[in-house]
């Protein structure tokens, strides 16, 4: 984990460095640069500080480099040190590698390599590759025979690069772990994400698992598992992978949090027009729904939570038994036929993803992927691949992808459902005036809450806990409010269904214990408040649909969508970032996390 880059050509270990910098939210424990000199000699770079800081070593020599590697690390086996940090090399010096994934009979290959006279210098699984990749060279296999011969040997996920140094050959080999190659016009690249390459080439090919490419002064040899050395189809660079960056705050979440009123215009300009009769749906290719007995959304983080909001669209408005399944969980489910798998991942990535599609036993029904990236690994994966339009999202806290997933999400189901006569028609009708509404109570949400979300983070900077409530379609907005604070401000924070505060959680409130309550409409949340409150807990109530007159709260009728309170979650989002940032926490790289985490 997590990112990897690579070029064969002029100026190589710059064209590494800056396509590596576009990959650092990905994971940023340590980064690293390996290039090969003129004189056969490598250049070798690591660093704890970021990608930004190989600039200098790299930019002192690399005119002359005509083949490099890099790395941006998310520590999995091994703690974060210079020493831990990808490229790993050789005893020698001259053989180098960058790995994505996770060997897991790395403990066994140690062991065996120790046996064998070999020096393990570092804790991390990756080492292993090297040093097999070095005893296949010695015995006069070239690098790519080296690479292939080294993953026989593997037992796990990796995208795996190394570099030759002595010769400049570069080869790349993936399995369970995505890596694509390139064209640059000037050179050749390998990476583990189009976003690393996007600006600088127009297309690109995947390696399928076990393929290997080698790249030499002559190019780039295709060596696909089955045999054949054609190389794999070419794909469109996607545009998400483009647009630019940018915005009114020195950080990205703070953008990406002001965006989304205008990505959820995107989203709807692009899809609500064919909601009605069916034509979203029908161009996706999905059944109709009389031919889907149940629905299964499957999902991490955040976008497990879009996918219980979009879960409440296909239950509360077509009636369709339907669960929202934590992916790294979905190995422990019966599985029926007819089911429509929604598998939801902002990045296409993430693995614990890409395993539970992988163990859906056959004849299950339909996989929906509902993705940011569409040339991602889980798009190609599924049957049918809807792209949530989000743009490209650089905090590794989700913000924007979660609004458009849900939305997004919300505009196929609704599509389905409105010409299978399975909807109730008046809850389809209000679904459909609360869509063409989202933009502007998006809005209104940050212009509400942008000063006092700051106001309260003042209030509640030392807050040790903090508590989320909801109750029905409010509570998946609860759940996000909770990961949102404890991933940005490493404050603990619980979500519960409101109902279940007194059999357990109010034990937790104190005088001033913060209570964020979100409300949905359900006027039981007053006596959930009026508990809080009694015990001194300090309620902070968002999404108010309850008129409050002369000290009497009036409770408006529930009109909400299905798919829950959606702008409720700006407040939430707002105050953890503004908290956060009291705390001079790093609200784009929250400490131990990263963007779309490659390992199951
Ligand atoms: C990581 C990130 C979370 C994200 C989750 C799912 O854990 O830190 O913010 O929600 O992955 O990512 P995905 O790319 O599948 O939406």
């Amino acid at each position: 984990m997590c990112g990897i880059t690579a070029f064969r050509g002029p100026s190589a270990a710059t064209h590494a460095r800056v396509a590596l910098a576009r990959l650092e939210y990905r994971g940023y424990d340590s980064a690293g640069i390996a290039a090969r000199r003129p004189d056969g000699t490598a250049m070798h770079v690591r660093t704890l500080d970021g990608v930004e800081a190989l600039a200098d070593a790299v930019e002192s020599d690399t005119d002359a480099t005509t083949a490099a590697i890099g790395h941006t690390r998310w520590a999995t086996h091994g703690g974060v040190s210079e020493r831990n940090a990808h490229p790993l090399e050789d005893c020698g010096g001259r053989l180098f590698v960058v790995h994505n994934g996770i060997v897991e009979n790395a403990g066994a290959l140690r062991d065996r390599l120790r046996s064998a006279g070999h020096r393990l210098a570092t804790d991390v699984d990756t080492e292993v590759i090297v040093h097999l990749l070095e005893e296949a060279v010695s015995v006069g296999m070239d690098l790519g025979e080296a690479l292939a011969d080294t993953a026989t040997h593997l037992v796990g996920s990796w995208a795996v690069v190394a570099l030759d140094s002595r010769t400049g050959a570069l080869a790349g080999t993936a399995h369970g772990s995505p890596l694509i190659l390139a064209d640059g016009g000037d050179g050749v690249y390998l990476a583990s994400d189009v976003g690393a390459v996007a600006p600088f080439v127009s297309a690109f090919r995947v390696l399928e698992d076990d393929d290997v490419v080698d790249i030499d002064a002559a190019g780039a040899h295709w060596h696909r598992s089955g045999g054949s050395d054609r190389p794999r189809g070419l794909w469109p660079v996607p545009e998400v992978a483009l647009l630019s960056r940018g915005g009114r705050h020195d950080d990205h979440m703070g953008n990406e949090i002001d965006e989304q009123p205008v990505v959820a215009r995107r989203v709807l300009d692009a899809l609500a027009p064919s909601i009605r009769d069916g034509a979203l749906w029908n161009r996706l290719g999905l059944p109709p729904v009389e031919e889907i007995d149940r629905v299964a959304v499957l999902g991490c983080g955040t976008s497990l939570h879009a996918g219980r909001a979009l879960a409440g669209v296909f239950a509360r408005v077509g009636r369709i038994p339907t669960r929202a399944l934590t992916a790294s969980e979905a190995a422990h489910e019966v599985w029926e036929p007819r089911t429509l798998v929604v598998a939801m991942s902002q990045s296409g990535e993430t693995a614990d993803v890409l395993r539970a599609l992988d163990g859906l036993p056959s004849g299950h029904g339909t996989v929906l992927a509902l993705t940011n990236n569409t040339a991602s690994s889980l798009a190609r994966r599924a049957d049918a691949v809807i792209d949530c339009l989000a743009g490209p999202e650089i905090g590794v806290a989700a913000t924007k992808t979660f609004v458009a997933q849900v939305l997004t999400g919300a505009c196929v189901a609704l599509s389905g459902l409105s010409v299978s006569g399975r909807a109730d028609a008046a809850v389809l009708d209000a679904d459909l005036s609360a869509l063409a509404a989202t933009p502007d109570a998006l809005s209104g949400a940050l212009h509400a809450w942008r000063d006092r979300a700051a106001d309260l983070a003042a209030d509640l900077v030392t807050a040790s806990g903090f508590l989320f409530l909801g109750r029905g379609a409010g509570l998946v907005y609860a759940a996000e409010g909770a990961l949102k604070l404890k991933e940005l401000s490493y404050r603990w924070a619980e979500h519960h269904a409101a109902g279940e505060l007194k059999h357990g959680p109010l034990a937790l409130v104190d005088a001033g214990t913060p209570v964020f309550v979100v409300d949905d409409g359900d006027p039981r949340l007053d006596v959930d408040i009026a508990e809080v409150e009694a015990r001194g807990g300090r309620v902070i109530r968002v999404g108010e649909r309850a008129l409050r007159v002369g000290g009497l709260s009036l409770q408006l009728p529930r009109t909400g969508p299905s798919w829950g309170p959606l702008e409720t979650v700006v407040p939430l989002q707002l105050f953890s970032r503004e908290l956060a940032l009291r705390l001079q926490r790093n609200v784009d790289k929250p400490r131990n996390l990263a963007k779309s985490v490659t390992v199951a």
